[in-house]
C-alpha cells in the first residue's frame, strides 16, 4: 500500500487552462477582424448520452467564440444522405472542423463515413489519412481528442513517458488504438489489452501507467494494479441508483457517473489517479476545441498557439 495520499489528476483544472489559452488566442484574432473558427457537430439519431456530449461540445465552443452548429440527423438517414451532408460541410468555407459523434446507427459504417470527410476538417483525427500520420510517427494537426487529452494530462503532471510501460485496456478507434500509437511515439513501451486478452491482471500489474477504456463500471480493482502506478480512467458509465433521497422525493431513481476504475479501492495504491467525472472527460472537450482552432489556423495559413 502507498503510505502517502495519491494525487488526484485534476482534469477540470488542466482543461480550463487549455480553454483560457484558446480564448485569448481567439479574442486576439477577433480584434484583428478575423472570422471566427467554425465547428459543426453531426449527431445521428436520438441517443440521449450522445445528445448530452454533443450539446456540451457545442456550448463550450460558443463560450470560446467558436461558431458552432449541431447538424441533427434522423437515425434512419441513408448512407448517401449522410455522404451528401459531409460533402456540403466539406465545401462550406465557414466550416473549419467537423465531428461526427459516434457511435453511429448499425447501417452506417464509421470508417466508410470518415473517409468522406475532408481530412483537413477532421476534428477527431479519425480519417485514415490522419490515423496514418500517427502510425508513421508524425503529428496530425488534429489528433484524436481523448488520447490527446490523456497525453496532455500525463505531461501536465510530469509523468515520464519514455521507457515507461503503459498498458492500455481497450482497442477502439476512438481511444485505445490511437492512444497506443501516441504513447509509442512518446517512446513508452505499450501493451494493448482487450476482451480476448488472457490473464488481464498479469498484464495490468506490470503497468507504470494504466489506462482503462473498457466501458464496464468499476472493472479495475486494487489487486490489478502495481503500487504507485499512474491510473487513468476513460470510462463514463451511468449507474442507476435508487437513492434514498430520490425515494423520499418521489423520483424512481437517479443516475451517477462511474468510471472503469473502482476509485475508492484503487486510489490508496496509486501514485496519481483521475476521478470520474472531472478527469479525462473535460480534456476530451478541451482537445476538440484546440483541434478546431488548429484546423482553422491551418486553413487560414496563420500560426496558432
Ligand atoms: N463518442 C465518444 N467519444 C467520442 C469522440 O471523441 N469523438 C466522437 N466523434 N464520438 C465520440
Amino acid at each position: 500500500m502507498n503510505s502517502t495520499q495519491p494525487t488526484l489528476i485534476d482534469g477540470k483544472r488542466i482543461a480550463a487552462e487549455h480553454l483560457s489559452q484558446l480564448k485569448r488566442q481567439l479574442s486576439q484574432w477577433q480584434s484583428q477582424g478575423r472570422r471566427m473558427p467554425g465547428l459543426t457537430v453531426v449527431r445521428v439519431g436520438d441517443d440521449p448520452a450522445s445528445g448530452v456530449y454533443v450539446n456540451k461540445k457545442a456550448k463550450t465552443a460558443q463560450e470560446l467564440g467558436i461558431t458552432s452548429h449541431i447538424e441533427h440527423l434522423s437515425d434512419n438517414i441513408s448512407k448517401s444522405q449522410m455522404m451528401d451532408t459531409l460533402e456540403r460541410l466539406n465545401a462550406d468555407d465557414n466550416v473549419d472542423a467537423v465531428l461526427v459523434q459516434l457511435p453511429l446507427p448499425d447501417h452506417l459504417d464509421a470508417l466508410e463515413i470518415m473517409q468522406h470527410l475532408d481530412p483537413a476538417k477532421d476534428a477527431d483525427g479519425f480519417h485514415p489519412v490522419n490515423l496514418g500520420l500517427l502510425m508513421a510517427g508524425a503529428h496530425p494537426v488534429a489528433p484524436p481528442c481523448t488520447p490527446a487529452g490523456i497525453i496532455a494530462l500525463l505531461k501536465a503532471y510530469d509523468v515520464p513517458l519514455a521507457g515507461s510501460h503503459a498498458v492500455v485496456i481497450g482497442r477502439s478507434m476512438i481511444v485505445g488504438k490511437p492512444l497506443a500509437l501516441m504513447l509509442l511515439n512518446e517512446s513508452a513501451t505499450v501493451s494493448v489489452c482487450h476482451s480476448k486478452t488472457q490473464n488481464l491482471s498479469a498484464m495490468t500489474r506490470q503497468a507504470d501507467i494504466l489506462i482503462a477504456a473498457v466501458g464496464k463500471p468499476h472493472f479495475i480493482n486494487a489487486n490489478m494494479i502495481k503500487a504507485d502506478a499512474v491510473v487513468m480512467d476513460v470510462g463514463i458509465n451511468r449507474r442507476e441508483t435508487a437513492a434514498l433521497s430520490a425515494e423520499v422525493s418521489g423520483a424512481s431513481s437517479t443516475s451517477k457517473l462511474v468510471g472503469d476504475i473502482d476509485f475508492d479501492n484503487v486510489a490508496p495504491k496509486a501514485r496519481l489517479i483521475t476521478p470520474v467525472p472531472g478527469g479525462v472527460g473535460p480534456m476530451t472537450i478541451a482537445m476538440l476545441m484546440r483541434n478546431t482552432v488548429a484546423l482553422y489556423a491551418q486553413r487560414q495559413g496563420i500560426a496558432a498557439l
